[in-house]
């Protein structure tokens, strides 16, 4: 299976589809899950410093008899790293733990907008990225006017905003702006995240049946051909492989819109405005 990729605002290239490896445990279960995914043809791995398991990632990395510059590996600075001070360190501390000297992209994982540092973060960043530690570098759970502020202030454009997105929640005038602005926009829980509902609905489901795929495969499909970044998370290697296998059927226009008409404004995960965990 050969994963499409698109084309980056600084000409990077990243493939449509990749694993996240949110609330996957370090150790053997990162390690199963990412040597899985390569070997059904992922070569995006999306992890974060806060999931604890860069290292699991680096290490099914080392395994794996793959050339690095056929990967894509994305990791994330932890809001409590933010700032002129600490957003260095903790980038060179994702690196070792993946025992990388490179990552493709490097995200600041929420804004924060309480501790009102990420305009200074995203300067650390553009050094890391002048220095080409990271080939592409971006944000992640980004609001209009959290991006507007780093794009008054800035040399280096965000190359992707990764915010949560499926269908019951699909943000589109954010989405909007993101294209208008040439930044790659990138589903967190694009099933619809731990206990979906979403894998049950009805209309997914009829699909499903329709096109002889399963409800993920729909969902994902319905991703990719938005011209999003998706990254469904799952431990298992049989549902990893079937997350992958989305090339080879197409939804129609009428199909596409009977899923966007789920969208119900509905966030899983917590509001960017008012997130500022340490
Ligand atoms: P699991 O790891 O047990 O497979 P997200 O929207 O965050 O990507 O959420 C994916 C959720 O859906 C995870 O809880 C994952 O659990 C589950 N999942 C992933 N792929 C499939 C699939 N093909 N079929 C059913 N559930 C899936």
């Amino acid at each position: 299976m050969t994963i499409p990729t698109y084309s980056l605002n600084n000409k990077t290239q990243i493939p449509s589809l990749g694993l996240g490896v949110w609330q996957i445990e370090d150790g053997q279960p990162t390690i199963q899950a990412v040597k899985a995914a390569i070997d059904s043809g992922y070569r995006l791995i999306d992890t974060a410093a806060v999931y604890g398991n860069e290292q699991g990632v680096g290490q099914a990395i080392a395994e794996f008899d793959i050339d690095r510059s056929d990967l894509f590996i994305t990791t994330k600075l932890w809001n409590s790293h933010q700032g002129k001070e600490l957003t260095r360190s903790a980038f060179d501390a994702s690196l070792h733990k993946l025992g990388l000297d490179y990552v493709d992209l490097y995200l600041i994982h929420w804004p924060t907008p309480a501790r009102d540092k990420y305009v200074e973060t995203w300067h650390e960043l553009e050094s890391i990225y002048n220095e080409g530690k990271a080939k592409a570098i971006g944000v992640s759970n980004f609001h209009q006017e959290h991006i507007e502020k780093l794009l008054a202030n800035s040399t280096v454009a965000p190359a992707v905003n990764q915010i949560e997105l499926h269908p019951y929640f699909q943000q589109r005038e954010l989405v909007e702006y993101c294209r208008a602005h040439d930044i790659q926009v990138e589903s967190w829980s694009p099933l619809g995240g731990t206990g979906s509902k979403l894998l049950s609905d009805p209309v997914i489901n009829e699909l499903a049946t329709r096109y002889g795929k399963n409800a993920a495969q729909i969902i994902i499909r319905w991703h990719i051909q938005k011209g999003f970044v998706v990254i469904p998370k799952s431990s298992h290697p049989d549902r990893i492989r079937q997350n992958g296998e989305v090339f080879d059927f197409e939804l129609t226009d009428e199909d596409m819109s009977n899923i966007d008409n789920l969208d119900q404004n509905a966030r899983k995960g917590p509001n960017p405005d008012t997130m500022n965990v340490s």
